[in-house]
């Protein structure tokens, strides 16, 4: 894997970066030219990367304890509907309990390779049964029983999940090469459809002049038809 050096200063106490690349996005953003519903605003965008950006798809969750104590990693986004995005995990997973106790979130996508990112700021729902169950049924045999072998993010120990697999493929019958099972879903596991009331569109600009268009949920406004306050922020 080879990239281009960050230039940074390291020593025993301490990492200094000393420069940073410029950034250029393809196109200029306005509150003018944007579509008005920033749904459609992200399928253009993600359409015109696909084929540009490597796994595009990878977007940064953060949720918050109901005190406000937050946590942030990194999911692989997995649908646009008409309400919103949609990620799947496990429901006991640190994420879930707090999306559980404070259904609120934020996403963040970055798209180095065309200089662009995306925020989204909205309001959590779990996925129908009957969705997680369609989309379970899409994945690889292998995901499908880690699926079942995971208790994410509880403590474990080395070669659990390994132990748990072997006895996972014995319960459900599984022989060695086979590539497909009728594994149901775990009723541990599924989807989180996050419902945006905030967007924002960034797109990075030399000398650090970025485009900034923020779309704000009109209070008040449907889920299904949602009206948008768009504006430019300063960057
Ligand atoms: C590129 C990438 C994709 C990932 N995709 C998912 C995913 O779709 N769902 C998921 O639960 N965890 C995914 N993970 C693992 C999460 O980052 C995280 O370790 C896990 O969900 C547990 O998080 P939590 O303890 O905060 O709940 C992914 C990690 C990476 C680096």
């Amino acid at each position: 894997m080879s990239a281009p050096a960050t230039v940074a200063q390291v020593s025993a106490d301490k990492i200094s970066i000393l420069n940073h690349q410029q950034y250029d996005a393809p196109d200029t953003l306005s509150p003018s030219t944007v579509l008005p519903s920033p749904l459609d605003q992200f399928r253009a965008w993600f359409t015109s990367v696909q084929g540009h950006v490597h796994e595009p798809e990878a977007m940064a969750v953060s949720t918050a304890t109901p005190d406000g104590l937050p946590s942030t990693r990194i999911v692989l986004f997995k649908q646009l509907d008409s309400r919103g995005f949609v990620f799947y995990t496990n429901y006991t997973s640190r994420k879930s309990k707090e999306l559980e106790a404070n259904p609120r979130a934020s996403l963040a996508f970055y798209w180095r390779e065309v200089h662009r990112s995306v925020r989204v700021v909205g309001r959590a729902e779990k996925v129908s049964k009957e969705e997680s169950e369609e989309y379970f049924r899409s994945r690889p045999l292998g995901s499908r029983l880690s699926a079942w072998a995971s208790r994410q993010s509880s403590v474990i120990q080395d070669g659990d999940v390994q132990k748990k697999m072997k006895e996972l493929e014995q319960k459900f019958g599984i022989k060695e090469g086979q590539q497909d099972a009728d594994i149901p879903l775990p009723d541990f596991w599924g989807g989180w459809r996050i419902l945006p009331d905030e967007v924002e569109f960034w797109g990075g600009k030399p000398s650090r002049a970025h485009d900034r268009v923020r779309y704000l949920r009109v209070e008040g406004s449907s889920d299904d038809t949602p009206e948008w306050k768009i504006d430019r922020l300063s960057p």
